[in-house]
């Protein structure tokens, strides 16, 4: 959601064979026909997780805090094809979130605007865009807690989510656009926050911390779509992983870089390039379901681009091979939806398991962050 608008100057470029270009194509055709399904079959409708393959309407979605995914990749498609066609429906389905800037109640308006307006302000110029997306940084960077020094979660004062990570990109990138010197100490806090409390020495993440808000005492990790409060939640590592490279692409301090490496280094060594998707937890003992495919397609493009910053060259090509490898897994049938029936594009994500939502389905990020990745592997300005 940010890399295009990194600052932090990038050490070198790295090849992309024709076999894994193919399947970024392949991915950009399937997701064509997708989101044009989407269109007609289910209008102005921003889903979040399928069930059985079939988008759902009317159950409990926990928070909306996926809206953004839809036009987000419509922007996407119109970035490949130019066509006005995709340029209308991506303006149109942007228009659907328009308000969500404001929203004092999420902690997602990266996830939310990012993808939408701010893409939108990108791939068109419009100026208003713009000022919705520098508006939904101001909004997140206002929810900063100064007794915490952290920016709450949707759920009470008292906690904040790894999630976080990857949408505070959106208060920096305002920050530096604006030059708002406070809005940037915040959004430099939190980061440094979650990686005092929310990161730990292994490199693994929790979910959820929380606090004494009087005191600004931390108290403890929890978690809510993890398997237990001291365990490995796949996707958090994955927010954190490509979070702290984008703060760290955005803003060049190195302790940003230090944490993704952390991070990278636990994904690294719990996954292989034979078998890079996890489950939805590391910890879990002979978890129920095999794989969690949208953290790892956030993890793996966080890999991606991680590998154009760090120093060490067998380190960068590691990274690089390891992202590779899982996005040319996640564009074989076995997850890559190519069955009309299937509604969505990438299989067995998983939303909530405790909650039982969206699990062992598509959900609606998996779908944004595989066409993002497939962009970044085909774009000509990375
Ligand atoms: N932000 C919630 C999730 O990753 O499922």
């Amino acid at each position: 959601m940010y890399w295009k608008t990194a600052r932090t100057p990038q050490l070198r470029t790295l090849p992309i064979d024709e076999t894994t270009r193919d399947a970024a194509r392949l991915v950009f055709d399937v997701a064509q026909t997708k989101l044009r399904n989407l269109a007609t079959n289910h209008p102005d409708y921003l889903p979040i997780f399928t069930d059985g393959g079939h988008w759902v309407h009317d159950k409990e979605k926990w928070t909306n805090w996926g809206e953004g995914f839809t036009p987000g990749q419509m922007w996407l498609v119109y970035e490949q094809t130019k066509s006005p066609e995709w340029k209308e429906l991506a303006s149109h389905y942007t228009e659907l979130v328009r308000g969500r800037e404001l929203d004092v109640e999420t902690h997602d308006h990266g996830f939310l605007i990012a993808t939408s307006f701010k893409q939108q302000w990108e791939l068109t110029g419009d100026e208003d865009a713009k000022q919705v997306a520098i508006t939904a940084g101001r909004t997140l960077g206002g929810r900063f807690l100064e007794s915490c020094q952290m920016i709450p979660s949707f759920i009470a004062p008292e906690s904040t989510f790894i999630d976080v990570m990857r949408n505070i990109g959106l208060v920096f990138w305002a920050a530096l656009e604006t030059g708002d010197e406070d809005l940037l100490r915040r959004a430099r806090a939190h980061s440094r926050t979650t990686r005092r409390h929310l990161v730990r020495g292994d490199g693994s993440a929790g979910h959820e911390g929380q606090w004494n808000v009087e005191t600004g005492e931390f108290l403890r990790m929890t978690t809510h779509q993890g398997w237990r409060e001291d365990s490995s939640w796949n996707r958090g590592l994955a927010w954190s992983l490509a979070g702290f490279t984008e703060c760290y692409a955005l803003d060049g301090q190195p302790d940003f870089l230090a944490t993704a490496r952390l991070n990278a280094e636990y994904w690294m060594t719990h996954t292989s390039n034979d078998d890079p998707v996890p489950p939805n937890d590391f910890l879990e003992p002979d978890p129920v379901r095999r794989w969690e495919s949208s953290g790892a397609v956030a993890a793996a493009q966080g890999l991606f681009h991680l590998a154009r910053y760090v120093d060490d060259q067998d380190e960068a090509k590691a990274y690089h091979e390891r992202a590779l490898a899982t996005f040319r897994r996640l564009a074989e049938p076995e997850f890559l939806a190519l069955e009309p029936e299937w509604e969505g594009i990438l299989k067995h994500g998983s939303y909530h398991e405790r909650k039982n939502l969206g699990v062992d389905e598509s959900v609606e990020w998996g779908e944004y962050f595989f066409v993002e990745f497939a962009r970044d592997l085909l774009a000509d300005w990375r």
